[in-house]
């Protein structure tokens, strides 16, 4: 399998860590030092997460030269469907034209695109499908309460499009999931699902809302990047020594400031854009791994490592060679 063409989509209103002074008790100081965000992109009222998923993978079809009929499978990686249903895969399946093609959402926050490229790997290895559109996309400014300065810098919008098809050689070289779902209220957005409907009462006690123990976070996030990197490295039979490039999960630039000291990589082999979208969880890898591609960074035969974390909680990491 390799990766045929990828693009991403972000929308078009953007929020500055000094828009966030207007209404919030927080400087833009505070938001760059603890986290290392400076603008994050939040979508419409009118814009839902198909909308940007189908931005990005109409450029990834365009880019490879296909037509959304050449794709037998399609699958969104979100936290932030359209609806709990359908399927948000389903809706952009048929927008682009793919009536009929199998399409199904895959729900594992911001380690989604992970987990994705590992069940694509899984479909096309096998010779049940030859190509597969992979969206991480999201729209976690819907869901996050802005009025809370915990959570409301923290998160941005859009979406990374993959087309992975079959091909003589291949880049899945190794993965490593993860999850341990002991205490889902460590981050969770606990109304709406069967265990707490949205009602009145729900509401008024802002349970719509992301709520996040941020500092439990945290530590999770930094050992379990750690270990998965070193875990799917072993599969791959590769070492630390053998990246040439580390595109994380950007949720925190201290998170993977300290997750990359640990590993002992040069700064400049790993790939951060958290500075320009914020945490745009499952959306977050393909869109740096679609900028990295458009500036040239990445050639062929480079090892890529994708690792990320997230609600569940949840971990992942899978290496790559480029092609
Ligand atoms: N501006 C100013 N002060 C703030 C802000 C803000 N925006 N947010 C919190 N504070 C205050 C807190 O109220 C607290 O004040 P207190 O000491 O008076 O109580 C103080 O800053 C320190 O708060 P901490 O939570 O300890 O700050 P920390 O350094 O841990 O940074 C952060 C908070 C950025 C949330 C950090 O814990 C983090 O990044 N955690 C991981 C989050 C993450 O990765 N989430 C994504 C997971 S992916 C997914 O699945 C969606």
């Amino acid at each position: 399998m390799r990766i045929a063409s990828v693009a991403r989509h972000a929308p078009s209103r953007v929020v500055t860590n000094e828009d966030f002074e207007r209404w919030l008790d927080t400087t833009d100081e505070w938001i760059s030092v603890r986290t290392g965000m400076k603008r994050r992109h939040w979508a419409a009222d009118d814009e839902a997460t198909s909308d940007l998923a189908i931005a990005a993978a109409r450029r990834a079809l365009a880019d490879a030269k296909l037509e959304a009929g050449d794709v037998d499978c399609y699958i969104v990686a979100t936290a932030t469907p359209d609806y709990i249903f359908p399927a948000t895969a389903c809706i952009v399946a048929a927008k682009l034209g793919a009536v009929g093609k199998a399409a199904f959402d895959l729900s594992i926050a911001c380690s989604g695109f992970i987990y994705g490229l590992t069940v694509a790997a899984g479909l096309v290895r096998s010779g049940v499908y030859q190509r597969i559109l992979l969206v991480g996309a999201e729209t976690l400014s819907k869901i996050v309460n802005k009025q809370d300065r915990s959570t409301a810098i923290l998160f941005g919008d859009g979406a990374g499009a993959v087309v992975l098809e079959a091909s003589e050689e291949d880049s899945f070289l190794g993965a490593e999931l993860g999850a341990d779902g002991s205490n889902p209220s460590t981050l969770f957005q606990e109304a709406g699902g069967s265990r707490h409907p949205v009602d009145h009462a729900a509401v008024d006690a802002g349970l719509q809302y992301v709520h996040m123990e941020g500092r439990e976070v945290f530590k999770f996030a930094v050992t379990s990047m750690i270990a998965a990197t070193d875990v799917a490295l072993q599969r791959a039979h590769l070492s630390r020594q053998d990246i040439d490039f580390l595109i994380p999960h950007q949720a925190n630039r201290r998170i993977i400031d300290a997750a990359v000291k640990y590993l002992e990589l040069p700064r400049e082999r790993v790939l951060v854009n958290i500075q320009e979208y914020g945490n745009t969880s499952a959306a977050s890898i393909p869109i740096a791994l679609a900028e990295a591609v458009e500036e040239r960074r990445i050639s062929r035969g480079d090892v890529v490592l994708f690792v990320g974390f997230g609600a569940g909680l949840s971990w992942g990491a899978v290496v790559w060679r480029w092609q």
